[in-house]
């Protein structure tokens, strides 16, 4: 028996080592270790052995079994092996292959320059407020220090909904809406970008419909000095590190004093070229001390708070900093304008 049980083993061990397939491992496998199989054929004599050939019979089945369902094993992990191997060399995919590149959505270049602003002054502990496009007369003009009569309304020819409603010329008129708001009459610090209308002539350099960004600041013990820090900041946030200002003597009703604020030119710097129109400055923002009319105007003490305020135009800002020179592209939408932002092509 156990000659049987050893020619068994060399005739299993050949078989499987033949087998290609998952398939004929089950077959073999069934052959020579089923129920109805040559094992198990010459297992069945056992009954007739004596107990000392039992034990010896017994280890050889043992071992038989062990090595062919070793065998088995070894071959079929081979064979499924030699399957993946096969599957990757066929799938292979040349991955050195061009892509078709697909363009995805990009900021629009305003939007672009808004969100800069708003980080720069977010990372300065202001709060970013917004206000209502459609205004009242009195929030746009009256209580910004700017009667009915005032000349200075000229400047701003505006959009009248009805008598007193009109839509809002500057975003100034946040101004007032921040300081009636703050009820406690706390100090603040806060900028609100956002759209404004005049009725202008659309051409390269002016729109009826533009954005500005506000800036203001009330506190105690607020100097010209904390405004000019603070715009010197943004100049060089905006421009570059190496951009110096200057403040211009200006007038605007709801700041005294008001300046006009200029940035060195960014291309020859200050040597005078096309862009700044040979004067080595170009003129970015207006700004000032809070008059004391509109403290007072909204409860704040004038002689315990002062504040400084600042407006900005942002298609102004980003002509200046990417080069644009006909303000329409801001809002026709071509393609071919809007692609320059995109930064993303995948
Ligand atoms: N609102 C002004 C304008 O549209 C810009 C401006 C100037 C805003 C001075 C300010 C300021 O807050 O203090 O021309």
């Amino acid at each position: 028996m156990k000659e049987k049980l050893e020619a068994l083993k060399v005739d299993a061990l050949n078989e499987i080592e033949k087998c290609n397939d998952e398939a004929s491992i089950n077959n073999v496998k069934s052959k020579y270790l089923g129920k109805k199989s040559v094992f198990s054929d010459v297992m069945s004599n056992m009954a007739s052995l004596s107990n000392e050939e039992k034990k010896s019979v017994g280890m050889v089945s043992n071992e038989v079994r062990t090595s062919i369902t070793e065998a088995l094993d070894e071959r079929l992990k081979a064979i499924k092996e030699e399957e993946l191997n096969r599957r990757l060399q066929n799938d292979k995919i040349d991955i050195t292959l061009p892509s078709n590149k697909r363009r995805s959505g990009s900021l629009h270049p305003l939007t672009l320059v808004r969100e800069e602003i708003e980080d720069l002054f977010v990372s300065m502990g202001y709060d970013v407020v917004d206000g209502p496009e459609v205004e009242t007369d009195n929030y746009c003009f009256e209580m910004l220090n700017l009667p009915k009569s005032h000349p200075a309304r000229d400047a701003q020819d505006s959009f009248y909904i009805t008598d007193d409603m009109l839509l809002r010329t500057q975003t100034s008129a946040v101004q007032i809406r921040a300081m009636l708001a703050n009820t406690e009459k706390k100090p603040f610090k806060l900028i609100c970008p956002g759209k404004t209308y005049r009725r202008d002539d659309d051409d390269a350099t002016h729109s009826h419909q533009f954005s500005q960004v506000e800036g203001l600041v009330v506190g105690e013990n607020v100097s010209l000095s904390d405004l000019k820090g603070t715009l010197e900041v943004f100049a060089k946030k905006m421009f570059g590190e190496s951009r110096e200002i200057r403040f211009r003597a200006s007038y605007f009703p709801f700041t005294e004093p008001s300046y006009e604020v200029d940035v060195s030119c960014f291309k020859c710097d200050k040597k005078g070229c096309n862009i700044c129109k040979g004067t080595g400055w170009i003129e970015i923002l207006g700004c000032g001390m809070v008059h004391p009319n509109v403290l007072e105007n909204c409860g704040f003490d004038h002689t315990k708070y002062q504040g400084f305020a600042f407006g900005a135009g942002i298609e102004r800002i980003a002509s200046l900093k990417y080069g644009v020179t006909n303000m329409r592209d801001y809002f026709t939408n071509d393609y071919r304008f809007l692609k320059n932002f995109d930064r993303k092509e995948i």
